[in-house]
């Protein structure tokens, strides 16, 4: 009963939206957004969007790799996502010799793509609204595993607006994904972590790969005799451009928002979750760096992990600086307030503000400390070893099948790792860890033993001249008693009480979750002007709005559009992070662009990123972006920092993702890449 009207009170919700461009939607309900998306210059029709009878753009979009996505471009499984998204396949494939992370990487034919182990992409095949199933009594293992067609097919269901509604997903995995083209990191990272969450913008963020098949045109492993893979549908890429005000759409897997959290969420994350983790990260990242700066070698073997830590480490700044000019937490608390103005006289609501107060304060003292042991001692990169090698050696059978798996496991790690970052940052960590940690969440034996050792600094580095899981060779019988293991172990008690509180998010907690399914249905039946869509969960949704740019200070207009100009203007070769391969630089002085060329700002210049206001979040990178006739214009890799915020409140003025434009892909696969070739399989317009 409550859950029929629920959706009905959806239908008519979704037809109001109180913010232009907030929302990520739900591709099978896209129906209820048409009208909007038509009067903002989109031409096409919502089975355009999302079908199961015939192919439909969601056919052309692949979740890339676990926590990106990517599009296909040809007939012939021809896929592209970001730079940063393929970093890691790019880098695996990568060794001193052939640095592909550096000079770039091209397949001048399908013999010389390169399969990359362990990468894979999902195809949605389907979802299904199962609220009503569920409800009726079938079990979600049941409906699971009947929507599996077979081999290759994969199903989860997923929660939306808190498990007020289930939704069934249906994926097809395809694991033999090879690279076909990567530029050189100074355009596929040009600007680094300098420019990353900034505009203006000048990244080449993009990397191309193909999908195989077996002979039938489905999923495989890896095999020689393996063919491209047909979808049923791929993009046709508009090389016509981009202006202000034109309309765009994006299509992607983000991966988590909270826009209906309470102030008490809101203050966690501003206030406390997101500082501790800046601090503890910039002691890490300074670390890092100094080494990098004195090796080269030290400098690859990093450099993901480098990527990784900053890249979060600047978006919580942020995200803090955009909830307080927001003041998102006051606005909140106003907004509960009337909520319970409204909810007084109604029994079943009345108490919900209440009763996630209490909730809150329960579980986010436990949230706190699995955050804080996260970016401290679990950090530290022995540790996680150590914890790794324990566990392989209570699940291997014998002492052999142990000896084998522990070798390989021990060269891969040992193969990006660096005793002394790691040791340092052990000293800053631990350190951390002991000044922030309420003190009865202290391990006991973590105390005795370093006081044992005359102090924290002599007790860590006896840890790291002691153990032998960082030797060269690791044998099995020094691994017993390693005093690494030992160490991580002390920490037991941490992890498993952490694992209690292990959810997506503080408010995910099913002790607060609970109060938010009947808050989200109170919120319905109230605030009748909201748009409601639910919060980003790593399934395929829908977001669009238009080519903008914004006021960044006063009096201070940001274009959406920037140009190779603005390339050459960082160009440094004294900079790692601006310093552009020579044939561009080349290519710019002779102005010999070709047919990528052309008027922007009144020069003669080609077009490299943009902005848009679709909402997007991590998760959309490597997402195509559409124009109205639903032809690829560019590839989404970031948003600005002061955007980073929308994960909880979308501010349309200000919010803005960046992408990087098709024409510029395309002039670096033909230009720089001189993998031309590739453009002929592709639909260009
Ligand atoms: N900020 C973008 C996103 O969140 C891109 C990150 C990769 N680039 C980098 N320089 N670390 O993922
Ligand atoms: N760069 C992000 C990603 O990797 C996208 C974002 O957070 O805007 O998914």
């Amino acid at each position: 009963m409550i859950k029929k009207l629920l959706i009905g009170t959806l239908m008519c919700f979704s037809l109001l939206s109180a913010n232009a461009d907030e929302g990520m939607w739900l591709p099978s309900l896209i129906g209820s957004r048409i009208k909007d998306m038509r009067s903002k210059g989109f031409r096409l029709k919502a089975e355009d969007i999302y079908s199961i009878n015939k192919a439909s753009l969601k056919d052309a979009v692949v979740q890339f790799g676990g926590g990106c996505t990517g599009e296909f471009v040809s007939a012939e499984g021809l896929l592209l996502t970001n730079h940063h998204c393929g970093y890691g396949s790019i880098q695996q494939l990568s060794s001193v010799e052939h640095d592909y992370l550096t000079y770039g990487f091209w397949a001048m034919s399908r013999g010389e793509e390169l399969p990359v182990p362990g990468l894979s992409v999902s195809l949605l095949v389907r979802m299904e609204d199962v609220t009503e199933r569920l409800a009726a009594g079938e079990k979600r293992e049941d409906i699971i595993a009947q929507a599996k067609q077979g081999d290759g097919y994969s199903a989860s269901i997923e929660q939306m607006y808190y498990g007020n509604q289930q939704f069934l997903f249906v994926y097809q995995t395809f694991r033999d994904v090879r690279l076909v083209g990567a530029p050189p990191s100074s355009i596929g990272k040009f600007g680094g972590d300098t420019d990353n969450w900034i505009w203006p913008r000048h990244t080449g963020d993009f990397s191309i790969f193909r999908v195989y098949a077996d002979k039938d045109n489905k999923p495989a492993t890896y095999s020689k005799e393996n063919k491209p893979y047909t979808p049923k549908r791929h993009f046709t890429v508009s090389t016509k451009g981009v202006g202000e005000g034109d309309f765009t759409m994006i299509y992607g897997f983000p991966g988590n928002t909270q826009e209906y959290v309470t102030s008490d969420a809101v203050k966690y994350v501003a206030e406390v979750s997101d500082p501790m983790k800046i601090e503890l990260r910039t002691q890490r990242l300074e670390i890092i760096e100094a080494e990098q700066a004195k090796s080269a070698k030290v400098r690859i073997q990093y450099a993901s992990k480098h990527a990784s830590i900053a890249n979060a480490w600047k978006k919580w700044q942020g995200e803090v600086m955009g909830l307080n000019r927001l003041g998102t937490v006051s606005k909140k608390q106003a907004y509960e307030q009337e909520f319970t103005t409204w909810a007084a006289s109604k029994p079943e609501y009345a108490h919900l503000i209440d009763s996630m107060r209490a909730a809150y304060k329960a579980v986010t003292p436990l949230y706190y400390v699995r955050e804080l042991y996260t970016e401290s001692v679990g950090a530290i990169e022995a540790v996680n070893f150590a914890l790794q090698v324990a566990n392989l050696k209570s699940r291997s059978k014998d002492d052999k099948t142990f000896a084998n798996a522990l070798s390989s496991l021990h060269a891969n790690f040992m193969k990006n790792y660096s005793v002394d970052i790691d040791r340092a940052i052990a000293h800053k960590m631990i350190n951390e860890f002991l000044k922030r940690m309420p003190e009865e969440q202290i391990p006991a034996a973590f105390t005795k033993a370093y006081e044992e050792k005359c102090g924290i600094t002599s007790y860590i580095d006896y840890l790291f001249d002691n153990t032998k899981l960082l030797d060269n060779e690791i044998k099995v019988e020094e691994v017993a008693n390693d005093v690494m293991i030992e160490f991580a172990q002390m920490f037991q008690d941490i992890r498993k009480q952490n694992a209690t509180v292990s959810y997506r998010n503080l408010s995910n907690i099913p002790a607060v979750e609970k109060w938010y399914r009947p808050y989200m249905q109170a919120l319905r039946e109230w605030d009748k002007e909201r748009a409601f869509y639910p919060d980003a969960n790593f399934t395929l949704r829908v977001a669009y709005g238009t080519v903008a740019g914004y006021e960044y200070a006063d009096a201070e207009y940001h274009h959406p559009v920037s140009t190779i100009d603005g390339i050459i203007a960082k160009d440094d070769p004294n900079i790692y992070d601006y310093d552009i391969p020579q044939s561009l630089r080349d290519i710019y002085a002779k102005k010999d662009y070709g047919r990528w060329g052309e008027e922007i700002h009144g020069r003669y210049s080609v077009p490299v990123c943009f902005l848009a206001t679709n909402h997007t979040s991590g998760g959309n990178s490597g997402s195509p972006i559409i124009n109205g006739k639903g032809e690829l214009i560019g590839i989404n890799f970031d948003r600005t920092w002061r955007s980073t915020m929308s994960d909880m409140e979308f501010d349309p003025t200000i919010c803005r993702n960046i992408s990087v434009d098709i024409r510029y892909v395309l002039f670096v696969i033909d230009r720089i890449g001189g993998a031309g070739y590739l453009l002929s399989e592709m639909d260009l317009k």
